[in-house]
């Protein structure tokens, strides 16, 4: 069967920076989610939002993950609401290893600023709505089959620990 890795984690917890590294390292194709829900849709994820609705956009999203998971071993970045969406997470555990990149919210929040639009984050009171997320969201997140501590500024030491214990458990 064809095994996959699948990244989750909260926005800003590191997923597209050592995703690809980890897939380097094992050999394997890195896809981002979003990046295929953009390029499906034709537009950004802030706009689906905006035009469709967040529950639109999870209906693609798992959708897009269901695809990805069909087909030949990858590395998958989800964005960080996909785990904690009903049935996904146990969609991914029938595929692929999933490995949840721990951060706290405070850190997750300040390098999510750094980076793209998030919706769910726009307006303010970033940290409130962050630790929101993170309380929603964290007994999903560790289903994970493994957590990985990414919270220091070393993105290449979380990839190897990961590529490591998947060598543990022979499958890459
Ligand atoms: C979301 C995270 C985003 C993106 C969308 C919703 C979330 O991806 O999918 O804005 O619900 O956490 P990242 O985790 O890559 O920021």
């Amino acid at each position: 069967m064809e095994r996959h890795v699948v990244l989750v984690g909260l926005p800003g917890s590191g997923k597209s920076t050592v995703a690809p590294l980890v897939a380097d390292a094992l050999g394997l194709p890195f896809v981002d989610v979003d990046g295929v829900i953009v390029r499906r849709m034709g537009m950004p994820v802030e706009r689906i939002f905006g035009e469709f609705g967040e529950a639109r956009f999870r209906e693609l999203e798992r959708e897009a993950m269901a695809d990805l998971l069909a087909g030949p071993a990858s590395v998958l970045a989800p964005g960080g609401g996909w785990a904690a969406q009903p049935g996904n997470l146990e969609a991914g555990k029938a595929r692929g290893l999933i490995v949840y990149l721990m951060v706290p919210a405070a850190t997750a929040l300040a390098r999510a600023l750094e980076g793209t639009e998030r919706p769910l984050l726009a307006g303010g009171e970033g940290l409130a709505r962050m630790t929101a997320l993170l309380l929603e969201r964290e007994s999903s997140y560790r289903k994970a089959d493994v957590t990985v501590d990414n919270s220091g500024d070393d993105p290449a030491s979380a990839a190897t620990e990961i590529v490591r214990w998947i060598r543990r458990r022979g499958a890459g």
